[in-house]
């Protein structure tokens, strides 16, 4: 077979499986692993099943011994290993387990989650040039995130957005693949799409249709890419959407001769949209270290700003969303509305968490040489 740009990775818990793999494709340039697949490991399977069972302790060794057995058996693209992460672990919790796991082989990426918490730990562990592997990417924004926190490494970053789980979910996956690679075309390059939670040929043929940087396949995709000969997409590869398309969204903004990734200038839209525990569905934050989240996941700015800065700049071309809000609102000035105060729009409620806080890095630069001129 014919060697694409895009480097191949095995999704596997199973050195066995790497082996056979390899075999198979002639290659491997990289494994990703991650608890749930560790945990179909034949070995750890029947440990597991024991009557001594495995302890925390006990589950970290053997993983290591997995990892230790498969560093050698693949290229470049190294292999990455995932810390165990709950919706409470700390950033802190996870760089203990980084650190140990970095050690573990010489070829190492750790994998966090592209949450809050994963992204802080990814900010410091790049800092002392622990190699990391940003997983579980469903939105463009969280991918500017990763970009923004890793800003400046020097070891390889990966971020991997997850095709087939956007899929479930009725979105279509390899559209984040695409709108990644093609936000970051404007950057440095310090941070390389890896393409994941891949489930058919297609989705991996797609993959190497627009080059992008690596694809981790799990040992059956493969196998059924073997058995087709290794078909490989040529000018007329059309691929078939299965959900609704994700758009690009407008996040990479150059300024001072860097990449910024920012969502600050939204549009106003007409009609519903639904609102989520984490964002409003078409919004993203660039940064999401700084904004969105929880507490942060609407911005509400009131007309009467607007006329203040309008008439402080004087300046009539002001559009709604100019500053980076979500909701503009006639009313609610800030004498009368409080902290816990709860507002019902449509059949989503909203609660008031917290002051506005200005972005005085990013906003004050693009502000002043984008849409705007300045905000105070
Ligand atoms: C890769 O690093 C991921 O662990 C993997 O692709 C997970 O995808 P899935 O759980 O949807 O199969």
């Amino acid at each position: 077979m014919t060697r694409t740009k895009t480097k191949i990775l095995l999704d596997d818990g199973d050195p066995q499986e790497t082996q056979r793999i390899r075999r198979l494709v002639g290659f491997l340039d990289g494994q990703t692993t991650n608890p749930s697949l560790i945990a179909k490991n034949p070995e750890v399977k029947k440990l597991v099943a024991s009557e001594h069972g495995l302890s925390v302790r006990e589950q970290m060794a053997e993983y290591r011994k997995i990892v230790e057995v498969i560093s050698p058996l693949v290229g470049d693209a190294g292999v990455s290993i995932e810390v165990f992460a709950e919706e409470n672990t700390t950033a802190e919790e996870m760089l203990d387990q980084a650190r140990e796991m970095f050690t573990w082989i010489p070829n190492a990426f750790i994998k966090y989650p592209c949450t809050r918490e994963g992204l802080r730990a990814a900010e410091q562990s790049v800092g002392s040039d622990i190699r990391v592997n940003m997983t579980l990417c469903f939105s463009q924004a969280q991918a500017a995130a990763v970009y923004a926190a890793t800003n400046g490494a020097k070891v390889p970053v990966y971020v991997s957005p997850f095709v087939g789980r956007l899929d479930d979910i009725g979105e279509n996956g390899v559209d984040l693949v695409a709108n990644v690679k093609r936000m970051y075309a404007a950057g440095d390059g310090h941070v390389a799409v890896l393409a994941a939670s891949i489930r058919t040929i297609e989705q991996l043929l797609y993959c190497f249709s627009i080059d992008t940087d690596l694809v981790t396949v799990p040992a059956k995709v493969l196998d059924d890419w073997a058995r087709n000969s290794f078909p490989m997409p040529d000018g007329n590869f059309k691929y078939t959407a299965t959900g609704k398309p994700m758009l690009y969204q407008e996040l990479a903004v150059a300024w001072a001769g860097k990449t910024v990734h920012t969502a600050v200038w939204k549009e106003p839209v007409r009609g519903r949209r639904m609102a989520r525990r984490l964002n409003i569905d078409g919004d993203g934050q660039g940064d999401l270290a700084g904004h969105g989240g929880e507490h942060r996941a609407v911005f509400v700015y009131q007309i009467d700003s607007y006329r203040y800065w309008q008439s402080e700049l004087r300046r009539n071309d002001f559009t709604h969303g100019q500053f980076g809000e979500n909701f503009t609102v006639d009313g609610l000035s800030d004498q009368e509305v409080c902290i816990g105060d709860r507002y019902r729009i449509g059949s989503a409620l909203f609660e008031v968490t917290q002051p506005r806080v200005t972005c005085e890095p990013t906003l004050r630069p693009l502000l002043s040489e984008g849409r705007g001129r300045t905000f105070g």
